[in-house]
């Protein structure tokens, strides 16, 4: 399933016609007919394709943004390697269920923020109020009352759902740094009580797990790297359709699975990358498909060969 909301060129028959693009998503099909130029742009930017795990992601996320009030609300905790694709159904989600003005203020269902790097309470809190739209002056303000604006924005802008992204970052905090953030935590969750979403790498599992009252409170949901299997290859299928590329590409096979997952060691990140190299590949070289020939082409190296590239630069 692949969506965009490009709708710049003209109408093309459903089935791709006479123009030979019956291989293509409908949406690919108006760009397939455009100058090469305007068809890389369209290769190289993002684009949303659902698969079964990310849908059930976004359906649990639907069902907790749904929940009653209650005392002790469930949270749910994203993890999954890095570059799988987490903060893109995060955005997704929230992409959904928008902000809106109102007259003299804002209405924030899901409210989204990054864990900084260095996780203090008090940059996780000017953090928060940045997203809310209330970036604080360079005063010095004491951390009760951070917590307290903080608090009253959050409630001002009805805020239904907090995700927390880069949530793994609470781990490279000493051992009291974490301890304070996950009793903030827990304090947000019984003062708002709202759904909290902390979304990251193992390492945020880990961090949780280091705190028993919020790990039973956090039910786990993972995205693991992909594998040589039937999912792969429909992923593979909407790729195949979405990149606008005048021929069609086989590369919905095990065998094509297989080789791809390799080359990029398993992450919808790196997929999309290589893919879109390949595709990238297939224009400018007028094969106009995806195959062993453009994929050799493809400027593509997989993560360890540029760590090697690299680390031989730097020796
Ligand atoms: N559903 C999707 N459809 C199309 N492309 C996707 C999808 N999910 C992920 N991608 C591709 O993978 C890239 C990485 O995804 P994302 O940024 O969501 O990863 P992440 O898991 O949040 O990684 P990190 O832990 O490093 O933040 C995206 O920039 C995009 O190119
Ligand atoms: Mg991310």
């Amino acid at each position: 399933m692949v969506s965009t909301s490009d709708s710049s060129a003209e109408s093309v028959p459903e089935d791709g016609g006479e123009l030979g693009l019956a291989h293509l998503h409908e949406s690919a099909r108006r760009i397939a007919m455009l100058p090469d130029e305007e068809r890389l742009r369209y290769v190289r930017a993002d684009r949303w394709i659902g698969y079964p795990r990310a849908t059930e992601a976004l359906e649990k996320l639907e069902t907790l943004l749904a929940w009653p009030e209650k005392q002790r609300m469930p949270n749910l905790l994203l993890i999954g390697p890095t570059n799988n694709g987490k903060s893109m159904i995060i955005e997704k989600f929230r992409r959904s269920h928008p902000a809106t003005s109102l007259p003299d203020s804002e209405e924030i269902p899901v409210l989204v923020v990054q864990m900084p790097s260095d996780p203090l309470v008090s940059r996780f809190y000017t953090a928060l109020l940045a997203a809310l739209g209330s970036p604080m002056r360079p005063v010095r303000y004491r951390l009760a009352d951070l917590e307290q604006l903080a608090l009253r924005l959050l409630r001002a802008a009805g805020v239904r759902m907090l995700v927390i992204d880069e949530l793994h970052n609470v781990l490279a905090g000493a051992g009291d740094r974490r301890r304070e953030f996950l009793n903030l935590l827990r304090f947000l969750g019984n003062e708002l009580r709202i759904p909290l979403v902390g979304v990251g790498t193992h390492n945020a599992y880990l961090a949780i797990r280091s705190d028993d009252q919020l790990e039973n409170r956090f039910a786990p949901f993972t995205l693991p790297r992909w594998e040589t299997d039937a999912d792969t290859c429909s992923l593979l299928a909407s790729f195949a359709s979405a990149f606008p590329l005048r021929r069609p590409s086989s590369i919905a096979t095990t065998e094509m699975a297989s080789y791809l997952l390799a080359r990029c060691e398993g992450t919808i990140g790196e997929l999309t990358s290589l893919l879109t190299d390949a595709a990238v590949a297939a224009i400018t070289s007028g094969e106009e498909a995806i195959n062993q020939h453009t994929l050799t082409l493809a400027s593509y190296a997989g993560p360890t060969e540029r760590r090697r590239l690299f680390e031989r630069e730097l020796a």
